[in-house]
């Protein structure tokens, strides 16, 4: 279930380090020197990779002196190291300086200002602990920390420290996925969460010493990148066909590890093959493919912010008095997302009831609707009160809608107009006023989050959690919340805001 939800965009490290030329630079007021002396050839080579991968401009010399362009300065806006002293920065500064002296001297960054930007997908602002002149006191990494073994018993924040080992370490999570092997995917995928709640960068094995689910597996990968700046079995599997067509196969809406699974093994290798039976695909599959080229692009905010206009207007026309609210991994803070989560109650319980198939037809008269899946509500005890289920009972409708996209000033000559639309994937989902605590906690993410969760309730409390409520199977008794925070009272957990849950 994992690697189907966990669909990544353009971004992603598989094509980070699948693709080799550099696209088109996205910042273009930053251009990034990554300095070797401890970073190793290699790590620097799949850094520098990664970066013009996400869009960065990398420079790969520091000071250009060619002849023609003699005594004018390079254009290297941030220097970027590891495990360098603050001391040892400056000196290397001073030496390169010196060879073309006059120059406005770039900032001296540590490595995770470089992290924490690739993780965001753009640059992130520099911080005082980022800089390198004043951040010598940080240098020394923590020899130990202790975390608590569930994730949803500390923070994850959207950025952190360790990107370049999680998304190892996630891959290997993945891969394992699609061989339908659950328990490695969660070994490591546990072990890659560990890593996110890390307040420092790991810079030696020595520091995960005691961190719960580091096994010898997620060591070994581990301590290979540390030492090598690539592991080679996640090389492989980056690079193995079986790898990228079932990467390919369960991006498409509609398709899940099993039936991407099947397809591999008749043969089949690509979107062109499948487009050409479509006998065998669902409606689902069928809209999947249609609009594979939108759902595949990484829905940013503010097409989610005018989804949820577009959403409330209908919304509101329906049902007046209803609210719209923003889920999923854009309310933990993410720029962009495989699709756009909201959820929809009224103060009045009750009053939602059949609301969804009005809306939609408000939507569909607008012309917004390419795709729509409705599932009436099939709300009762017996499933409500089940201990987990893969699926809730609410109403929902998985959607395709079409977003229409500003229009810039059309310029004379261009060779593509910009569309005037854009398919995206849109999941709404109504909750009856008295469950929407949960169903905010169960539709905010991130999965693995919600995963966790459930297991703490289960095994440290013996309480079932679900999305539409928190049940006591000893004292056959529910709980009844009025916020997000209720719940994680009544779980004996400190409470985590949205952002700080992206495990
Ligand atoms: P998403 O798959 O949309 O993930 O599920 P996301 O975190 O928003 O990530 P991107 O950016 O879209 O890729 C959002 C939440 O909704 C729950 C998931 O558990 C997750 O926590 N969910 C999703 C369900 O409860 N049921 C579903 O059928 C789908
Ligand atoms: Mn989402």
């Amino acid at each position: 279930m994992l690697p189907k939800r966990r669909r990544v965009g353009a971004g992603s490290a598989h094509s980070a380090v699948a693709s080799s030329s550099p696209l088109v630079p996205r910042f273009p007021g930053v251009a990034i020197y990554l300095a070797e002396p401890r970073m190793g050839r290699s790590r620097r080579a799949f850094l520098t990779r990664l970066a013009r991968s996400k869009g960065f401009r990398i420079l790969d010399v520091y000071r250009s002196a060619a002849p023609a362009r003699a005594g004018q300065c390079s254009e290297v806006t941030h220097v970027v190291m590891e495990g360098t002293s603050a001391k040892e920065a400056i000196c290397w500064q001073k030496n390169m300086d010196a060879l073309l002296p006059g120059c406005s001297q770039p900032a001296l960054l540590d490595i995770s200002w470089f992290t924490e930007s690739m993780a965001a997908g753009q640059p992130v602002p520099e911080e005082a602990r980022h800089r390198l002149e004043v951040a010598e006191s940080r240098k020394e990494p923590p020899v130990s920390v202790t975390l608590p073994a569930y994730a949803c018993q500390r923070p994850s924040p959207l950025t952190h420290h360790n990107t370049f080992l999680s998304e190892a370490l996630e891959t290997l999570a993945e891969a394992a996925g699609f061989e339908g092997n659950e328990g490695r995917l969660l070994s490591f995928y546990r072990a890659a969460t560990v890593l996110k709640s890390l307040p420092f960068p790991v810079t030696s094995l020595s520091q995960l010493h005691g961190l719960p689910y580091f096994g010898e597996h997620s060591s070994r990968a581990i301590q290979e990148l540390l030492e090598h700046g690539t592991c080679e079995e996640v090389e492989q599997v980056r690079c193995s066909e079986r790898h990228q067509t079932m990467k390919l196969f369960t991006q498409v809406f509609g398709v899940g590890v099993k039936t991407a699974n099947r397809w591999y093994q008749e043969g089949l290798r690509t979107l062109e093959e499948l487009r050409e039976q479509p006998q065998r695909l669902t409606q689902q599959q069928k809209a999947g493919l249609q609009y594979y080229q939108d759902l595949s692009t990484p829905v940013g905010r503010a097409d989610a912010e005018a989804l949820q206009q577009l959403v409330e207007a209908a919304v509101r026309q329906t049902l007046p008095g209803a609210t719209v609210t923003l889920t999923g991994g854009f309310r933990r803070g993410k720029l962009q997302g495989h699709d756009v989560d909201f959820l929809i109650t009224h103060p009045e319980e009750g009053r939602e009831v059949g609301l969804l198939p009005r809306v939609m037809s408000c939507l569909q008269s607008q012309g917004l609707v390419l795709y729509h899946q409705y599932h009436r509500s099939h709300l009762d005890s017996a499933h409500t009160l089940r201990p987990s289920s893969t699926m809730d009972a609410f109403e929902r409708s998985f959607c395709i809608l079409c977003l229409p996209q500003p229009q810039q000033a059309a310029l004379e000559g261009a060779l593509h107009p910009c569309p005037t639309w854009k398919a995206v994937r849109v999941d709404l989902v109504v909750t009856p006023n008295s469950q929407f605590p949960f169903a905010l906690l169960g539709w905010t993410g991130s999965q693995f989050f919600e995963r966790e969760l459930r297991r703490f309730s289960r095994q440290e409390k013996g309480l079932w959690l679900n999305s539409h409520g928190l049940f006591d199977p000893e004292q056959k008794r529910v709980f009844h919340a009025t916020s997000e925070e209720d719940v994680f009272r009544f779980l004996g957990l400190k409470y985590l805001p949205p952002e700080q849950r992206n495990a």
